[in-house]
């Protein structure tokens, strides 16, 4: 990871690099450019160029101009603003740049600063040698710009994000599931929130049926974490509850994926681990008052040894029974155990976030998430609403009773599969038979890990759902 270190100074340093960020009625003469250079500036801004960029008075300027107007789509525009920024500032090697506001909009600045930070982010550690593309070291904001403590809220919440995305960009070899473990109870000492690991005893001792079914073909060990910030002047009597899939390898198991393609970024299928994990760093670091517990299964799924097989009968840890048909739909079989798990908590709400199934990436790919629940319309409302004011935007997919059949079993209560067709709702519907309160179920699939960068949005683990529950907790203060 590589943080951004954000600064507020008096004034620029002289010949300091800037961004500057304005609109089509911006008058440059006033940021302090020559009369020529203002025009120019202008001219190019018309026709669409963007960044403009001018070496004024021997120093780098780089110009954009967009709509001041606030709405979640021109907030993003201003996101992408500064993932531009970081992008002109790296290729010039600038060690550091000066953010100027030459809008009357003070939100625009901080989305700038929120794109700009997630835009400067490397996973290099693997790299013997230093990388030809750097990062930039710092981001210096101008002295009123900025609050002090907008600056801090954006620093914690991006530098949440960014640790999701380390940690879903970790392979197995360097973070199984203990792994996993320990790095969240280091996010836990730093930030202030608790953690607990439960072992392999425990979990076999707490009859948590699928997750032990799941870490059978494996040679290492699974884990069980319950995460809990607890703030005093929480506002929430009973606690929200925030459930991550925490599959550190997915192989398929004995069901095993189809070699090259489909294993390749089976390293994210611990993505709502990750984003569960990012959001109570956030929620901590910027103490908001709300009390919060986290439940994180993890372990790989793997075709070793002992493996559980394919018509299996599994007793989960709420007592019921589940036929395994499908040893790759695995997802379900751990998160079940925690959403039962959860009930004892008597939670006000409970969601999921889940790597769980191809078909929600194939029907929406990479743009945004599949979500669905049992929570009432308000709450929905809120949630998606969140998700245009991150841009980690949200779909409803139905549970509706009839889906139930699709994952009747012959010979047990219920199956882990459904059929060919509605394969995320099928998942849905199969969690929800764990549930006994308000709940919803993001999939995250298409989003978690991304085959390509698209502004600040990076190749690989996208930290994808962090900014999003942390906006919608926030909301409930
Ligand atoms: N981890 C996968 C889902 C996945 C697919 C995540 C693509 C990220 C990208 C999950 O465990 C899985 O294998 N699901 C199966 C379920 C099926 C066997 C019912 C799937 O979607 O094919
Ligand atoms: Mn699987
Ligand atoms: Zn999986």
């Amino acid at each position: 990871m590589h943080t951004t270190a954000l600064k507020i100074a008096d004034k620029p340093a002289k010949n300091a690099a800037r961004i500057l960020i304005g609109s089509k009625d911006t008058n440059w003469e006033k940021q302090g450019f020559a009369a020529a250079s203002a025009k120019l500036i202008k001219v190019e801004l018309d026709k669409k160029i963007s960044p403009v960029m001018v070496v004024d008075d021997g120093a780098y300027n780089f110009v954009f101009a967009e709509s001041t107007e606030n709405s979640y789509a021109n907030n993003e525009k201003w996101r992408k603003v500064g993932a531009k920024a970081q992008v002109a500032a790296s290729q010039y090697k600038l060690d550091s740049v000066t953010l100027v506001n030459a809008t009357d909009n003070k939100d625009a600045l901080t989305h700038v600063v929120e794109g700009f930070v997630l835009a400067n982010y490397k996973f290099d550690k693997y790299k013997t040698l230093p990388q030809s593309s750097s990062t930039v070291k710092e981001l210096v904001l101008l002295k009123g710009s900025i609050a002090e403590k907008t600056l801090k809220e954006i620093e914690h919440l991006t530098d949440a994000t960014l640790i999701a995305r380390d940690l879903v960009n970790e392979p197995l070899s360097h973070l199984t599931a203990e792994m996993l473990s320990e790095e969240i109870t280091k996010m836990g000492k730093e930030a202030g929130f608790s953690v607990e690991v439960l072992n392999k005893s425990k979990i076999k001792s707490l009859k948590m049926g699928g997750l032990i079914a799941v870490n059978l073909g494996s040679p290492n060990p699974p884990t069980f974490n319950i995460l809990e910030y607890k703030p005093k002047k929480a506002i929430n009597k009973n606690p929200i509850i925030l459930v991550g899939k925490g599959v550190v390898y997915d192989t398929g198991g004995l069901s095993l994926k189809p070699t090259p393609n489909s294993m390749d970024q089976m390293k994210c299928d611990m993505g709502g681990a990750a984003s569960v994990a990012g959001a109570f760093y956030a929620a901590a670091k910027n103490e908001l008052p709300i009390h919060i517990i986290g439940l994180i299964p993890a372990t790989e799924n793997r075709p070793g040894g002992n493996a559980y097989t394919p018509g299996d009968v599994i007793v989960m840890h709420s007592g019921l029974k589940v036929e395994v048909l499908n040893t790759d739909a695995e997802g379900r079989m751990i998160l079940a155990d925690a959403l039962s798990y959860a009930k004892k908590y008597k939670p006000e709400l409970v969601i999921d976030l889940a790597t769980l199934t191809g078909a929600a990436q194939r029907a929406i790919g990479s743009q945004g998430a599949v979500f669905m629940g049992n929570a009432d319309d308000k709450v929905k409302k809120s949630l998606s609403d969140s998700g245009y004011a991150v841009y980690e935007r949200l779909v409803e997919f139905p549970l509706w009773e009839e889906y139930d059949e699709m994952i009747v079993s012959d010979v047990a209560d219920i199956k882990n599969v459904g059929g060919a067709t509605g394969g995320a709702t099928t998942a849905g519907m199969f969690l929800r038979r764990f549930t006994d309160y308000p709940w919803i179920h993001i999939d995250i699939a298409g989003p978690a890990f991304l085959e390509k960068t698209e502004a600040y949005r990076l190749k690989n683990g996208s930290g994808y759902g962090v900014r999003l529950l942390y906006d919608f907790l926030k909301k409930r203060i």
